[in-house]
């Protein structure tokens, strides 16, 4: 089965907040990237707010009609949004405040109980509970064990693997092939524990049916590829083509 895509819009809000303007709208964003045959509609509340503002939360909330993914840091100030705003899920992200994007997958296994503590408060609000995490066996143990009901895995390092020229030298492709193994194995140890498997950060149309054939990723959150190629071939064309690349994976 072809996974589904959620589209993270954060950068529509990037650009409208370069100039705190009325535009470009993420709602309209968000309803463009639906009507393209997006499954659903991811956004990153930052604790700097560098982006997403907490009002566009409760405007997508009530406006996008797929699936609302909302990735946050598992800090009283965002549980208390995320338990308001009641998104279909919720996405614990580490977050550093000095990072350019999300660097890396969160550490269940050295935080467990503030994980489950946050888990069991959004799966009482009948949230769903994913955490986004490196492809490493110890992390979705721990995921397992603080009844998280979906992983994301973190893809960079295969994505940073795959890009430009890096990718046409033996040692880069040796490295992604590498990372591809790693992403299938954490998939399918995932699967066995009952996790739902979900995966994003840093793919492209180029790098990403490659990982849209493990057949365990049932969804994918992708933003910044996307909306970089909206602004020469428009959104509604930048998703129809993520939409194609994975499904040419999953065949
Ligand atoms: N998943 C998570 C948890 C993220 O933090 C991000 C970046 O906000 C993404 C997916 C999407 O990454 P990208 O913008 O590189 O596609």
């Amino acid at each position: 089965m072809t996974a589904r895509l959620n589209v993270n819009i954060d950068h529509v809000a990037t650009v409208r907040q370069a100039r705190r303007a009325p535009e470009p709208s993420v709602i309209a964003a968000a309803i463009m990237c639906e009507q393209a045959g997006a499954d659903g509609i991811t956004i990153h509340l930052r604790g700097d707010r560098r982006h997403i503002q907490d009002e566009d939360l409760y405007q997508l909330r009530r406006t996008v009609t797929t699936y609302l993914n909302v990735e946050m840091a598992a800090t009283e100030e965002m549980m208390k949004i995320a338990l308001d705003a009641r998104p279909d899920a919720i996405t614990l992200v580490a977050e550093n405040p000095n990072e350019v994007t999300t660097e890396g997958g969160m550490d269940v296994r050295g935080n467990l109980s503030l994980v489950r503590a946050a888990v069991s408060r959004l799966r009482e609000a009948s949230i769903t509970a994913s955490l986004f995490i490196d492809p490493e066996p110890h992390q979705i143990e721990a995921a397992h064990e603080v009844s998280a009901q979906q992983v994301e895995l973190c893809t960079s390092e295969y994505s940073d693997a795959t890009l430009g020229a890096r990718s046409f030298h033996t040692e880069g492709a040796l490295r992604a092939s590498q990372e591809l193994r790693r992403l299938r194995e954490a998939a399918t140890l995932a699967t066995q524990y009952g996790l739902r498997v979900a995966a994003g950060h840093g793919l492209t149309i180029r790098n990403v049916s490659a990982v849209s054939a493990i057949e365990e990723i049932t969804e994918f959150n992708i933003g910044h590829h996307i909306i970089s190629r909206a602004v020469f071939v428009g959104l509604d064309g930048a998703v129809h083509e993520m939409l194609g690349a994975i499904r040419a994976g999953s065949k």
